[in-house]
């Protein structure tokens, strides 16, 4: 009998954001394929085209995983490319989706809180060879939000947006903190997928971006005040104070001006945003795809 089997972990490739933002309908396009096109006969190297790419999504509780490769060359190749037919070497990895109801969270932000020196433990729902858990350290983040909701200045959901945002932004950067020596976790790169931008209500990128940083720029405010005006004990204020003066409070850099993405660079975060969406007619997904390939 053979003594050991070599495993390698699959690096994974956490899905959040707010919910009815399309995760799971994100995750289910990835892994079944192109949309299906009559007028259109695949060619060898594609997918099979399937009627109905993007399953029925209902509210997800608990979190999935999927198994899904990327070619391993200077360009990431489509995700409708089949890359066994392509005769491609693929980069596999896990993309796990979480459920984005602000009860059911805890579980997407413990992959990355800077305390956690757990690995990530996933079980695949296919019965591939990783279904038995895979521990690995995260490579990216996609932060999928529904940019036609955010349209709407009166809807809650801009607000409600950002602070999911912001939980997770000011945990990497936590993280970002606790580290010490060569135990350096790495930095976990944030992709703000703007999705459904087939609906002409749909706020492009670019408004997307300073929608949020807006928002942000009002939470941390807040949130820092919160710290030195509530109630608390004196030796709770001191040790907010503590932290307020490392800047481990405060999103971002020290001033006091607008927030901006590229103040996570301090901390190593790169944030990029981009436009796409998962059905209907648009600048579609392969723009997301192309970022994960380049990031596992
Ligand atoms: P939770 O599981 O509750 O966190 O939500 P989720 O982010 O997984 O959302 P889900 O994938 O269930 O999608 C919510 C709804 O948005 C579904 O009806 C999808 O069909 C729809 N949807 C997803 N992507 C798009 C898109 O690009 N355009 C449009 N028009 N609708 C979309
Ligand atoms: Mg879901």
């Amino acid at each position: 009998f053979s003594a050991t089997t070599p495993y390698t972990p699959l690096p994974p490739v956490l899905l959040v954001g707010p919910p009815g933002a399309g995760k799971t309908a994100l995750l289910t396009l990835f892994e079944r394929g192109p949309l299906y096109n009559p007028d259109q006969s695949p060619s060898a190297s594609e997918k099979p085209s399937v009627p109905t790419p993007v399953a029925k999504t209902h509210t997800s509780q608990l979190p999935s995983t999927v198994e899904l490769a990327v070619s391993d060359g200077p360009t990431p190749s489509s995700y409708r490319t089949d890359l066994d037919a392509a005769g491609a070497t693929a980069k596999k990895f896990l993309l796990i989706d979480t459920p984005g109801h602000p009860k059911l969270r805890a579980h997407a932000l413990a992959h990355l809180s800077p305390s956690s020196q757990k690995p990530i433990t996933t079980t695949t729902s296919s019965s591939s060879s990783s279904a038995d858990g895979t521990k690995t350290k995260l490579k990216a983040i996609i932060f999928l939000v529904d940019a036609a909701a955010l349209a709407d200045t009166d809807s809650p959901a801009l607000a409600a947006t950002a602070e999911y945002l912001y939980d997770v932004l000011i945990t990497l950067q936590k993280r970002f903190h606790k580290r010490s020596g060569s135990r350096a976790p790495a930095s976990v790169p944030v992709l703000v997928a703007a999705n459904k931008l087939d609906l002409f209500t749909a706020l492009p990128a670019a408004l997307v971006r300073s929608n949020l940083e807006a928002e942000l720029t009002r939470i941390r405010k807040t949130r820092s005040k919160g710290l030195l005006d509530s109630g608390v004990g004196v030796d709770d204020v001191a040790g907010a104070r503590e932290e307020e003066e490392e800047g481990e409070g405060w999103l971002g850099g020290y001033g006091e001006g607008r927030f901006s993405f590229k103040e996570m660079m301090e901390f190593d975060v790169e944030v990029e945003v981009i436009g796409g969406n998962v059905v209907g007619e648009g600048p579609g997904a392969e723009k997301w795809w192309k970022w994960i390939g380049e990031r596992v």
